[in-house]
């Protein structure tokens, strides 16, 4: 029997290293009245999504990022891994802010626990890559190992929280990862201190009280219900496609898969469902952690002003992230994976230079490179292109018409480069507050 399809899912995914300004387009793609959900399919508190509504702005972490829509439902799924301590510290601040948001989210019984051991092992494996190769400078969430203990079949979910026999559950797993922290103190001098995991412990036990109280559902069952009853949901990616941890330049990922086609695993729901698959991007690239960074800008200077005029520190660890010319060619490669049919494309007011570059192709001393490469050490140059920089003119801007036409030239450009994947650019940004946007291709 075929499925009678009423509602439909869209996905909405950062095509960069993360940090594409995601939050402010889903704001903007809500504010349509099209959905009735926004669904977190992967990734953790690794995340740091900045959601801003009128003059209130919440940094998110795990929360999905419709909190401040005070209608909309909030899904976290079954491939997330999740920080209860970030929750329940999320919520409470929501709470603060005039948002109750218990009655309206929805966790899968299937989506897996960050533990309080998980940070302590993601500092150890780092610190081992560290003394072996070099480390990939996560965000210290535990995420690598809440993912390892997933796949490895010991971890816990979100469903385990409710059965009698949790806590020998939660001993038995921490006895395991005591004795790996042992091995990495034996081995490989990692120290670690048992007052910190006792504190971690204790506010990961005091934030199960508010997390039991939780709506720890099959999601799966709940999203195919309101799909039946014609709801649509926005699925909301994290981090980006380059940190997917099958196509992203490996080991320098996230560990999950950030690509839409995760939102069906992620969330338990067909792909018969899906339907447009949102894109964002900034007009130049960052990147925080390890490895190779091609198109990273090569005048330190230059690359201080983006940080500061774009305001370039993760929200999650306030690190600076490098900054970058647009990577054409990654992005081509990130379309091409992810099917995304329409493009938002941020900060694209930031333009420090007076000649702005493009990175169109990928090089070392032996080859062209035809494709992205497995390991992106093995790029030593890249190709550019040179367009007119806009300056500081288009701060704000909110038509069409205002744009410069320096950026309208670039904004041209960009397309064309992407003509033959048939993507439209929807959006553009020029600033923070909402009406900071102007539509380009419609
Ligand atoms: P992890 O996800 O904490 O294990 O970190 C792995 C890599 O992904 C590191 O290079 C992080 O900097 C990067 N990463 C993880 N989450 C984000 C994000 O939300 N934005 C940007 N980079 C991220």
């Amino acid at each position: 029997m075929p499925i009678v399809k009423k509602g439909f899912v869209d996905v909405l995914v950062g095509l960069q290293w993360g940090d594409e300004g995601k939050g402010k387009n889903i704001d903007e793609l809500l504010s349509h009245g099209t959905y009735s959900a926004v669904a977190r399919f992967q990734g953790g508190a690794n995340a740091g999504h900045t959601i801003k509504k009128d003059d209130i702005t919440f940094i998110g972490h795990i929360i999905p990022s419709g909190c401040l829509h005070q209608n909309i439902e909030l899904y976290i799924g079954n491939e997330v891994v999740v920080d209860i301590v970030s929750l329940a510290k999320e919520i409470t601040e929501l709470k603060v802010l005039g948002f109750n948001v218990t009655s309206r989210l929805y966790i899968s019984n299937r989506a897996k626990l960050v533990s309080f051991m998980h940070p302590f092992l993601d500092k150890a494996e780092e610190s081992y890559r560290n003394k072996n190769t070099k480390s990939i400078g996560t965000t210290s969430r535990g995420i690598g190992p809440a993912y390892s203990d997933s796949r490895s079949r010991r971890g816990l979910l979100m469903g385990d929280i409710l059965s009698d026999d949790f806590s020998d559950k939660v001993k038995n797993l921490k006895e395991f990862h005591m004795n790996l922290l042992d091995m990495y103190k034996e081995k490989y001098n990692f120290e670690y201190s048992l007052k910190e995991i006792e504190e971690a412990e204790k506010k990961w036990l005091d934030a199960l009280n508010i997390i039991r109280e939780l709506k720890i559902y099959d999601l799966s069952f709940l999203i195919n219900k309101r799909l039946s009853e014609g709801k649509n949901i926005l699925a909301e990616g994290a981090q980006g496609i380059m940190l997917d941890i099958d196509f992203g330049d490996y080991p320098n990922v996230t560990s999950s898969n950030t690509l839409p086609a995760n939102v069906c695993l992620g969330l338990g729901v067909s792909h018969r469902y899906l339907r447009n698959v949102y894109g964002v991007i900034k007009a130049y690239t960052t990147k925080v952690g390890g490895g190779s960074f091609p198109s990273r800008i090569k005048d330190e200077n230059l690359e201080k002003l983006f940080q500061k005029a774009g305001n370039e520190f993760g929200a999650t660890t306030g690190r600076p992230r490098m900054c970058g010319w647009l990577d054409l060619f990654a992005l081509r490669y990130a379309i091409r994976l992810s099917g995304v049919n329409k493009i938002f494309i941020n900060k694209a007011d930031i333009c420090l230079s007076e000649k702005v570059k493009v990175v169109t192709g990928y090089k070392n001393s032996n080859k062209i490179f035809e494709e992205f490469p497995l390991r992106l050490d093995d790029v030593t140059n890249v190709i550019t292109d040179e367009i007119p920089g806009w300056g500081d003119k288009n701060f704000g801007v909110n038509s069409k018409e205002k744009a410069s036409k320096e950026l309208s030239s670039y904004l041209e450009y960009i397309k064309n480069k992407l003509l033959d994947l048939e993507v439209s650019i929807v959006s553009v940004g020029t600033g923070p507050a909402r009406e900071h946007t102007f539509n380009w291709d419609k």
